[in-house]
């Protein structure tokens, strides 16, 4: 295998609205070995706006954490890499990937897979302006047939970039069709520089996979660790696992009381809490139960009907907000509102309430 350019293996993949702090502080809890900020728009960071600039500051619990900037415009781009390092970013990773109208129609994202001579020129000079490492993550390719990731990993070598994270559908597929894991192996294969695996790694047992037969330098996970994010416990311990539904009520104990430690106990945090909360219930919610259908489900596949084995279960796999506030209720979330609560004020905490 190559040397890793910071030693991690497994990632918490950039999510954006959901890859946020007290997310990130559980999945490190349990295992990740780094993580990645949401997606800040260079366009509206170089502005300063504090809301920016939250998304770039690190939870203290993190180990290995990287901000991932967005944008077509060179001053902008090379003005939020360098707050990000001035924030205490231990990496800048350079998305290429972003499928998103509000970011491609501004010449960000994946628009930039088709225009390689723009990617070329805007990772160096983001690689330019900071002294940490800088990463790229991309796609296959922008349209239906495009495959550029040759192209571009040879792109990445020449610009001094750390790594490639490669999630290989096209932008065109968005998340249709099955993930290239074959390029990505291929690529891996290959290539002189670090790639990381992204895509449909739905359990454990998939990543300890790739991890004995693929040269791929680590691996990024989304979706999976979104529905359950003891998949990083399944890679640390080397087992599955099924958590029965009062476990996984722990899991939502911890993550809402770290959503509160992350924006305060009085109302406005606790109001910010519950938005956030809301979302991630959402995706906790989509988790279908091994120990319920007697098999992992793959990622792309969805199992129509099944039976939960307790109320619980039954419960936690409901998608609307009375069922999400019974939950939160249960784990104490309403409980905990002080509305004398106030932060000591520092710029940094100003920021993070923002
Ligand atoms: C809700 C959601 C938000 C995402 N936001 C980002 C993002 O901000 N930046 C990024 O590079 N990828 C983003 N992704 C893509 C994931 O990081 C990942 O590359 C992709 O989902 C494939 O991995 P998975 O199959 O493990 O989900 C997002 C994916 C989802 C589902």
């Amino acid at each position: 295998m190559k040397d890793n350019f910071i030693s991690a293996r497994i990632f918490m993949g950039a999510l954006t609205n959901l890859a946020t702090r007290p997310f990130r502080r559980l999945v490190t809890e349990l295992g990740a070995q780094a993580t990645i900020s949401e997606m800040v728009i260079a366009n509206y960071a170089a502005k300063g706006g504090k809301q920016d600039r939250a998304l770039m500051r690190r939870e203290p619990h993190e180990k290995i954490f990287g901000v991932q900037i967005v944008g077509g415009n060179s001053k902008n781009l090379v003005k939020t890499a360098k707050q990000a390092e001035y924030l205490g970013a231990d990496f800048i990773d350079f998305n290429c990937a972003c499928p998103h109208h509000s970011v491609v129609s501004h010449g960000g994202g994946s628009d930039l897979l088709r225009r390689l001579d723009d990617l070329e020129r805007l990772l160096g000079d983001i690689r330019e302006a900071v002294t940490i490492p800088v990463t790229l993550k991309i796609r296959k390719g922008f349209a239906e047939e495009d495959n550029v990731v040759a192209d571009v990993v040879r792109i990445a070598q020449n610009c001094g970039a750390a790594a490639v994270f490669i999630h290989a559908r096209t932008k065109f597929a968005q998340y249709r069709g099955p993930n290239d894991w074959q390029l990505i192996e291929d690529t891996a294969q290959k290539s002189d520089i670090p790639i990381i695996g992204c895509g449909d790694l739905a359990h454990g047992s998939d990543v300890l996979e790739k991890m004995r037969t693929s040269a791929c330098a680590g691996f990024a996970l989304a979706r999976g660790a979104l529905m359950k994010p003891w998949i990083f416990q399944e890679i640390v311990l080397g087992t599955p696992l099924d958590p029965s539904s009062e476990e996984r009520l722990e899991i939502i104990r911890k993550l809402a009381n770290y959503t509160l430690d992350a924006f305060g106990y009085d109302e406005r945090g606790h109001k910010r809490a519950r938005d956030f909360l809301y979302k991630q219930l959402e995706w906790l919610a989509r988790y279908v139960p091994t120990g319920a259908i007697g098999r992992a489900l793959p990622l792309q596949e969805r199992e129509g009907v099944w039976t939960p084995r307790d109320p619980l279960e039954d419960l936690m796999r409901q998608h609307d907000t009375a069922s999400f506030d019974k939950l939160l209720n249960m784990v104490g979330f309403d409980d905990n509102v002080d509305p004398d609560w106030h932060p000591v004020w520092t710029d940094e905490n100003e920021d993070r309430r923002a």
